[in-house]
């Protein structure tokens, strides 16, 4: 593949994933750790920082849809496709996203488990892309600030492609 950009290596990611997962397992000493992951785009990134967190943790899954097939915009509405069942009331819950763009995945989901009323609730992403808000929304454990480009690797998709890379790089379209 031409024209690949890497942005973040593997062991970047790897870095950045111990220090995020440290900075966890410190924070939620005898917690009843609940990790939700957002699906597609986290599940590399959630089997890694829980591999990282050194004391117990559940899981769940949920999964969202915002984009419309291959495209590299928003269509500005989340949906759920799959759901959490589990009862959330005896956790302290981090919703765990790939990366915040517009914010509104990370927004509405954390309106809705927030809901749910678990003992509490945080959220952790990988990514951040500040400059791309349309709502206001800033996640408590964020791994690497990013300018206003499409990544892809690393759970992170164009279309079917790219989630299996083990490195971050900017996507380009073929000219
Ligand atoms: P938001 O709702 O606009 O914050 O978008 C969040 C979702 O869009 C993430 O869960 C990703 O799946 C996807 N997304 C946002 N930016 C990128 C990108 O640069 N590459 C791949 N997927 C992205
Ligand atoms: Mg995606």
């Amino acid at each position: 593949m031409e024209n690949h950009n890497v942005l973040f290596s593997k062991e970047d990611i790897q870095k950045k994933v111990d220090e995020l997962g440290s900075q966890i397992t410190k924070d939620y000493e005898g917690k009843n750790l609940l990790i939700i992951g957002l699906l597609k785009g986290s599940f590399v990134f959630v089997a890694d920082l829980m591999r990282a967190i050194k004391q117990p943790a559940a899981i769940e899954f949920m999964t969202t849809s915002s984009y419309v097939g291959d495209t590299t915009e928003t269509s500005g509405k989340v949906r759920i496709v799959h759901d959490v069942e589990k009862d959330l009331t005896n956790f302290d819950v981090i919703i765990v996203d790939d990366i915040i763009d517009s914010g509104l995945t990370m927004s509405e989901v954390y309106k809705l488990i927030k809901e749910r009323l678990p003992k509490s609730l945080k959220t952790c992403v990988l990514l951040d892309k500040p400059s791309r808000r349309q709502v206001d929304f800033k996640a408590d454990y964020t791994g690497f600030e990013i300018e206003d480009q499409f990544i892809v690797g690393y759970g992170l998709n164009y279309g079917d492609h790219f989630r299996n890379v083990d490195h971050i790089f900017v996507y380009e379209e073929e000219k």
